[in-house]
């Protein structure tokens, strides 16, 4: 059974660069209180009307393909994670697909958030081991500027996330020295509401009371009603504290079963690539796992948490900089809403 390998990965952040100061100019906060809880000191924002998530998502893309030495032509599936689609439906795949002219090829997105790269790379690892594909391009990619409550009242949200795009090539390889070793996903969903989207949505506060005010009941009124707006109920919402508890347990473990399933320990490591959630996440989950400086990376500060794209963004500034060579062994982990975790090793 072939392995899959990354044959090619690429990232696009756009040039907008807003610091932390410049947050202040739509909400109460301070560089000192960004910097001190999250580690972010700047993020990019994508162009208001002029890049879309599937278009920043096209600029990783055309990097990775270009690196695998692939064309659009040759790509046989599409894999695509956002939590931040450019329409609620159709997703993003099939904006991919025709705006690539690729071929009618199979189209798939995913929607687990801050883990959907990771999920997105082992859902395309299967396929490939199966033999059914041989070149898989996945997607990550989000505009979260877009649908973030710039207010004081979304401050404790709005001020971790930033825009942004990677994406790999997946295909099959023989060589026993490289290649997905295997991928570990997990979820529980008792915890659904405390980092989430509620609105626009079908729940009709069946799950959990007074997530959405309608204005009446009538059907034609129920998906987005004036008062969801007014009081702004159509952001995300996160509860930090619940998220920071429940994170800090699930990411050294998702890291610890990859590593015992193939036999190796944390200090095999050359190089933990987390999901850049929180710099504080981070470092805590180092220190569990007793890992050195130069055993983790992290970019957060640069470009904020940029959910699903976070770990392709990552994974291809640390390859640019020198840090991943061939056979070098890679754990990617990832941690967010749902709540859902998982991880991936593998050897560069
Ligand atoms: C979000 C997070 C940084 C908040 O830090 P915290 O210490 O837990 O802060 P709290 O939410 O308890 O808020 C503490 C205070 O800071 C304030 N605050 C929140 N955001 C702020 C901001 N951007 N600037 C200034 N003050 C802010 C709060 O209003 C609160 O004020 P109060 O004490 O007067 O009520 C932290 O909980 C966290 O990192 N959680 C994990 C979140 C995460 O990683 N999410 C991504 C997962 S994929």
């Amino acid at each position: 059974m072939p392995r899959s390998i990354i044959a090619g990965i690429g990232k696009y952040v756009p040039n907008n660069v807003f610091t932390n100061d410049d947050m202040k100019q739509f909400m109460d906060t301070s560089d000192e209180w960004i910097q001190e809880r999250t580690g972010v000191k700047e993020r990019r924002f994508a162009d208001r009307t002029g890049e879309t998530t599937t278009t920043m998502g096209i600029e990783a893309a055309k990097i990775a393909m270009d690196r695998a030495g692939v064309t659009p032509q040759d790509i046989d599936f599409i894999i695509f994670a956002t939590l931040s689609p450019d329409y609620y439906f159709p997703g993003c795949g099939v904006l991919v697909q025709r705006a690539m002219k690729m071929k009618e090829i199979g189209a798939l997105d995913v929607r687990n958030q801050c883990s959907g790269f990771v999920y997105a790379l082992s859902v395309g690892d299967q396929f490939i081991r199966s033999g059914m594909y041989k070149n898989i391009l996945i997607i990550g990619s989000e505009k979260h500027s877009f649908i973030m409550d710039f207010t004081t009242r979304g401050r404790n949200i709005s001020v971790i996330f930033g825009d942004g795009a990677g994406a790999v090539v997946l295909q099959p390889t023989e060589d026993d020295h490289r290649g997905v070793l295997s991928t570990h996903l997990h979820s529980d969903g008792n915890d659904a509401e405390i980092l989430a989207a509620y609105n626009p949505g079908t729940h009709a506060n069946y799950w959990k009371k007074d997530l959405a005010d309608y204005d009446n009941a009538e059907i034609g009124e129920l998906y987005q009603s004036h008062a969801m707006i007014e009081k702004g109920q159509n952001y995300p919402v996160m509860h930090g504290p619940d998220v920071f508890k429940k994170a800090i347990t699930k990411f050294p473990e998702v890291i610890i079963e990859a590593l015992e399933k193939n036999g190796y320990s944390a200090s095999d490591l050359r190089l933990l690539v987390p999901h850049q959630a929180n710099l504080r996440i981070s470092q805590y989950v180092q220190q569990k796992l007793k890992l050195r400086n130069d055993q983790v990376f992290n970019n957060i500060q640069k470009y904020g948490n940029t959910t699903a794209a976070s770990v392709p963004i990552a994974l291809c500034e640390a390859w640019e900089e020198g840090r991943l060579k061939e056979g070098d062994l890679v754990c990617l982990a990832a941690f967010g809403s749902g709540f859902t975790w998982a991880s991936a090793l593998l050897k560069w």
